[in-house]
């Protein structure tokens, strides 16, 4: 049976401990397919995805080289890294497309749930050098790198260093309701 939402919203979780299994591209496909039924401002959709699962790949090692420290020693182990990457400006209309950012994010929400719906991880990483990454990728002015994403199926957490280990089986902390939401009025 199909998880529900409620399913998959608690069970997608940002893990460190990696599996080598490799992940199918027709599993990717269903990824990016989640990722496409985003909204968007304009419809512009202004997401691209750049995967690295060549673990030799010149943009794979370069990419990897962007990540702070403590983020590649984790991430290096992943069988994919996947860059999210925003158009800056309308492809039609032309000016800036204020709204790139969060619309590339809301396709990167979607591809992480269809991913924990196909039993993946899928780590998203904002510690790296946009300008480092930028340039490994070959991206021209026009469009920049929102998040990095290390994409695998999970693995034992027994294998990674401590603290990672115990916040790999740690329980997932979220505000309360009533700490973000105002009805009707401003309430901070
Ligand atoms: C845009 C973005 C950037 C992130 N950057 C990092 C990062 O650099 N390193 C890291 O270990 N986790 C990073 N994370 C993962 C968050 O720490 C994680 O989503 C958060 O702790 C909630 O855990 P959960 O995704 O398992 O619910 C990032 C997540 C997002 C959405």
């Amino acid at each position: 049976m199909m998880p529900s939402l409620d399913q998959l919203l608690l069970q997608r979780r940002s893990l460190r401990s990696f599996s080598d299994r490799p992940i199918e591209r027709g599993i990717l496909d269903r990824m990016f397919e989640a990722a496409r039924w985003a909204s968007s401002a304009f419809n512009e959709q202004p997401w691209n995805y750049v995967v690295l699962d060549d673990p030799a790949s010149d943009a794979r090692l370069r990419v990897l080289a962007s990540m702070e420290p403590h983020n590649r020693s984790w991430a290096e182990k992943a069988p994919v890294i996947l860059a999210s990457v925003a158009q800056l400006g309308f492809r039609g209309r032309g000016g800036v497309n204020r709204h790139a950012y969060h619309d590339v994010g809301q396709a990167n929400a979607h591809l992480a749930l269809r991913a924990a719906e196909l039993g993946l991880t899928v780590h998203m990483i904002g510690g790296f050098d946009h300008r480092t990454a930028a340039e490994a990728l070959g991206l021209s002015a026009a469009f920049d790198v929102v998040a990095l994403m290390a994409v695998a199926y999970p693995g034992p957490p027994e294998v990674l260093p401590e603290p990672l280990r115990v916040r790999e089986v740690a329980p997932r902390i979220r505000r309360e309701i009533g700490e973000f939401v105002h009805f009707g009025v401003w309430t901070k």
